[in-house]
């Protein structure tokens, strides 16, 4: 090994002239060259080559002298893409010379191509030029792969491998601090980084790309020109080439570690390094450092002031002050960000995870917080008197002004995004560790503002990790950090910042909390570090850091790592991302576009018109990211936007829409499934677009085969938007704009069992109600003419959910037969397994109908409809001439249609109505017994209503409450309807894939709301 103390050569000039001329060849002048313990001398030849002319220190084994010019000989024989000095040969043809010192010592003397370009030193360190000098030292690495030499495996101060040798040198470091520094840094090499250094990839490297061995293109100072002295160079780990270059190249910059990554990227594009590389870089990049600085204190100690050592050592110590403050895991994770590897390992996966596990989350809030009325906090607003209040630590204020603005626009829960630029954030610990001279303002967490004392749980099983007391003004308070280790993901940890103290008693660090289980209160400012009452949510998908030292805040720079390192929350938490971005037209201006350009006989739903964005399941979610749970449209049978239909409309729309006068499978393959779910007989099908074609086929099958025209219809009807249907429907001839009843339809009473005659057994509610059909009949009669057919929903909706009295059909149909009328059965709203017990409702009548429509539920969604009858009707309705319907039963259609049969099996969803219908019912019967007001319960399947009334004797409508509790509904973020010749029959229709959990989720809303209704009429 060299011995650094062995005094340099102390060749003249004229003799470096002389041996340059006598072995090399070279008549040249000559001038001195720094150099720490060999000789160096610039020969300008006659002609105008230069040269370098190396007298090596006469302790160097001549096995070095022999691997550099092994390894010189290499590169110039490869071709590596970067210069490199080249060798000139003796006289003699050997790389090698020799001269004898003054002392009579042997020195090897060598001659090498003297490269052009400006020190590295003297340029400008730009981004670019760093990537450039990390491409070029990777370039010459990947030329120098495989090439070994017995005198690359030698050992000397500056191998990183032998950085914990500085140790012995701390003793000639004069400040006690600076010795700690080092002694801190020399710990941590000690415990975790050499251990690991051993089974990193190793390979000769140059080792020295100091800023003044790397040269920058004198015309282009983005350029690198040239590596040179390879003296250093030996058989170490790869990674250790980076960490040279690094330590260099990052003194005195802004930005150290973003310069350092810029270098690494680099070394990556030219030579992939690998993730267990990376993760020691910092550490290394610290170490060269340490090497450097005790060096020179023990070359201080020993020689003296020696200017070529002390070149780089103020800077160097500090730069390893700035590298002390920092988190060595953020800055790796900035350094594995820039060669594309997850900030933290895994990151991407957990992320990836949490995404895809979306709907399996237990909710943090009592009540989802997708379900509650959201606004952001104002903290983006500098001057925003809750930003003001915050920041001045005064939080009653702030607190006091959020409540306010709850209160008047019924918001329930406040929302931090992540990332937000905040103002308040306004003392000296948010100064950035990374970047000189900026500050952190970026929220890395999730804000969720309600009062103190609000309760949130885990959304995950999780295992306590860390429960203390953070002190600091506008610290945390109390702080949580829970681990969590779901199957398939990697592990991380969630954060849970501001809450109330209770929790150091309540949690213990290693205990285990289920998914849903309770993690804490909310704290009020005296204990969560004096804000506004809020839990600050975040996730670090580096298990390892300690709850402290998660950046809450990040610099702008950096946004993008802790991006990966601390993940929005919001998925996690369950806030829809509508909630922070909002695109398309406000409100009202929809409402005023509607005005000017729709017909304004089109009515929007509540006097403050929701604005839908997006459907998932039983969920509709509006422009502001809040949920409502979808217990009234009955169109999204399956849930809204559900997966199998809307793959399987945009498969066939991929390939194929035409109509029905070319030949295609879906349409025969659909009518055999759908009449497969019909009773025997009705076999025969055909398609429309919407419900009330399908009635209007019906009205011209019955009419053309019967010759007749009148109708038998049941009061306060409707079978569809149609001239000839709204004839039809009592609910629109008989109300604002009707004409009312025209001559030749016929209407029955509604066969409504809760406001039969009392004194009518409830065994002949049936009977007693068809009579009045008979009595229709029979009018009928006595005018010479006959029903062409009846028509009857199988469960009156807007007369109110009314379910018909048992064999009231059967009775019915038979009249309606007698009189030669056929019998159509309207599923339009209450068909495809509703009902739960059977495919069609009528089926619970125990009738078979001459023609069923169908509608609504049918697509999905997709604007599709069917009727379907016996092979007698459909031929003798083919008198010549053609039924032609554009759309209907086009292939796209069909696939809707096929894809809502398949599910509704596959899924067993007949039973899930069955199921949840029947607990619906039984909760809504629980609350009649608590609340006078419901007059009356009916299901069947997911079909249910609850009818209001003043007083249960005279059964009169509580019309006011019902709109009361719609609208309350709405407002606690539940949709239902109210229906009924009064408005007073609350009217529920949810998805069929309706759960448990979501109907306690309604019940649990109507109960809210029937005892706010009530609060506010007393
Ligand atoms: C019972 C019933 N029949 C028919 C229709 C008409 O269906 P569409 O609006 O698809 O034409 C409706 C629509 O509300 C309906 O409720």
């Amino acid at each position: 090994m060299t011995d650094v103390t062995y005094p340099a050569p102390q060749f003249s000039l004229d003799q470096a002239k002389a041996l340059a001329a006598s072995h090399f060849g070279v008549a040249a002048r000559a001038s001195s060259l720094d150099s720490e313990r060999d000789q160096n001398f610039k020969l300008t030849a006659a002609e105008g080559s230069l040269w370098i002319l190396k007298i090596v220190n006469a302790s160097e084994p001549a096995s070095e002298s022999e691997f550099q010019v092994a390894l010189l000989d290499h590169l110039a024989r490869t071709g590596a893409d970067v210069a490199v000095p080249r060798l000139r040969l003796t006289q003699d043809g050997t790389a090698l010379a020799h001269a004898t010192g003054v002392a009579g010592e042997q020195h090897a003397l060598r001659l090498v191509s003297w490269l052009p370009g400006m020190p590295l030193a003297e340029a400008a360190r730009t981004p670019e030029l760093l990537g450039n000098l990390g491409a070029a030292l990777g370039r010459l690495d990947r030329a120098l792969q495989g090439f070994i030499h017995p005198g690359a495996l030698r050992s000397f101060d500056w191998d990183i491998r032998q950085a914990g040798a500085a140790r012995g040198r701390l003793r000639h470091v004069d400040d006690a601090e600076d010795r700690a520094l080092l002694g801190r840094f020399l710990d941590r090499f000690d415990a975790e980084v050499a251990p690991r250094l051993a089974s990193l990839r190793a390979q000769v490297i140059h080792n020295d790309a100091n800023d003044w061995n790397v040269l920058v293109d004198d015309n282009d100072h983005n350029r690198i020109a040239g590596i040179i002295d390879f003296g250093d160079a030996l058989y170490s780990p790869v990674i250790a080439e980076v960490a040279v270059a690094c330590a260099y190249s990052i003194l005195d910059v802004e930005d150290p570690i973003g310069a350092a990554a810029q270098l690494t990227a680099g070394f990556h594009a030219e030579y992939p390094l690998r993730e267990e590389e990376i993760d020691l870089l910092f550490d290394l990049i610290v170490m060269r450092l340490v090497i450097s600085v005790s060096l020179s204190a023990q070359r201080k100690a020993q020689v003296g002031d020696n200017p070529y050592l002390a070149i780089s050592e103020a800077p160097a110590w500090r730069l390893l002050r700035r590298l002390d403050a920092m988190n060595r895991r953020f800055a790796t994770a900035i350094l594995r960000h820039a060669c594309g590897f997850d900030a933290a390992p895994g990151a991407k996966a957990i992320t990836d995870w949490i995404k895809a596990n979306k709907k399996s989350f237990a909710p943090v809030l009592d009540r989802h917080p997708a379900t509650l009325a959201k606004a952001l906090v104002p903290y983006g607003d500098p001057a925003h008197p809750m930003t003001v209040t915050s920041a001045g630590r005064e939080p009653d204020k702030a607190t006091a002004w959020w409540d306010a603005y709850c209160a008047e626009n019924g918001i329930a829960l406040g929302i931090g995004p992540w990332g937000e630029a905040r103002t308040v954030y306004t003392s000296d610990i948010f100064w950035s560790r990374f970047v000189e001279g900026a500050r952190r303002v970026h929220h890395l967490g999730l804000d969720l503002f309600m009062p103190a004392g609000t309760r949130v749980y885990t959304p995950l099983a999780a295992t306590v990790k860390s429960v203390e007391i953070e002190e600091d003004p506008l610290g945390y308070g109390c702080l949580i950090a829970l681990e969590h280790s779901p199957e398939g993901c990697p592990p991380f940890v969630t954060l849970w910042g501001h809450m109330a103290h209770e929790a150091m008693a309540s949690l213990m660090p290693g205990q285990e909390l289920e998914a849903g289980a309770l993690v804490g209160e909310m704290g009020a400012p005296a204990e969560n570090g004096g804000w506004a009452p809020h839990l600050h949510f975040q996730i670090s998908t580096d298990p390892d850091l300690a709850a402290r030292d998660i950046l809450g805040v990040g610099e702008a720079r950096y946004l993008d790592v802790w991006a990966e390192l601390f993940p929005d929350a919001a998925t996690l938490a369950g806030i829809p991302p509508e909630t922070f971005h909002r695109d398309g037209r406000t409100r009202p201006e929809i409402v005023a576009a509607r005005k000017t350009l729709l017909l304004p006989n089109l009515s929007i739903s509540y006097s403050e018109p929701i604005k839908f964005v997006r459907g998932e399941g039983v969920w509709l979610i509006d422009d502001r990211g809040r949920a409502y749970l979808d217990c009234f449209n009955n169109v999204c049978h399956l849930g809204h936007a559900h997966p199998d239909v809307v793959e399987a409309i945009a498969t066939q729309a991929a390939k194929l829409n035409t109509n029905t006068r070319y030949l295609h499978d879906a349409i025969v393959t659909y009518a055999e499934r759908l009449t497969a779910t019909l009773p025997e007989g009705l076999s025969v099908a055909s398609f429309a677009c919407s419900g009330s074609e399908a009635n209007s086929l019906a009205l011209r099958m019955s009419r053309t085969i019967t010759g007749r025209n009148d109708a038998l219809v049941l009061d306060w009807a409707y079978h569809g938007t149609t001239q000839e249907l709204i004839d039809l429907s009592p609910y629109k001839y008989k109300r604002k704009g009707g004409k009312g009843r025209p001559a030749h339809v016929f209407e029955a009473t509604i066969p409504d069992s809760y406001h039969a005659p009392a004194d009518w057994p409830v065994e002949e509610h049936a009977s007693r109600f068809a009579q009045s059909i008979a009595e229709q009949i029979e009018a009928m009669r006595k005018e010479g003419r006959a029903p062409a057919f009846f028509i009857a929903e199988s469960i009156p909706s807007v007369a109110g959910q009314v379910f018909l009295p048992e064999g009231y059909l059967k009775e019915l149909y038979a009249m309606v037969r007698a009189a030669g009328g056929f019998c159509i059965a309207d599923e339009v709203q209450v068909g495809f397994g509703r009902v739960g017990s059977h495919w069609w409702a009528f089926e619970t009548q125990g009738v078979t109908p001459d023609i069923v429509t169908m509608g609504k539920p049918i697509g999905n969604g997709h604007p599709m409809s069917a009727l379907v009858t016996t092979r007698d009707i459909a031929d003798r309705f083919d008198n010549g001439m053609e039924y032609f319907n554009t759309f209907g039963g086009n292939p796209v259609s069909c696939a809707a249609g096929l894809a809502v049969l398949d599910v509704i099996e596959r899924d067993r969803l007949r039973d899930n109505a069955a199921d949840v219908g029947a607990y619906l019912v039984e909760r809504f019967k629980d609350m009649q017994r608590r609340y006078e007001v419901i007059g009356d319960v009916r299901g069947m399947g997911l079909f249910l209503g609850i009818e209001l009334v003043t007083d249960r004797r005279t059964k009169e409508p509580a019309t006011a409450f019902a709109r009361k509790v719609n609208d309350g509904a709405r407002a606690r973020g539940v949709l239902i309807g109210t229906e009924g010749p009064h408005d007073n029959v609350l009217k529920m229709r949810p998805p069929m894939i309706f759960s448990r959990r979501d109907a306690d989720h309604l019940v649990g809303v109507l109960e809210e709301t029937f005892a706010a209704v009530l609060a506010e009429g007393a």
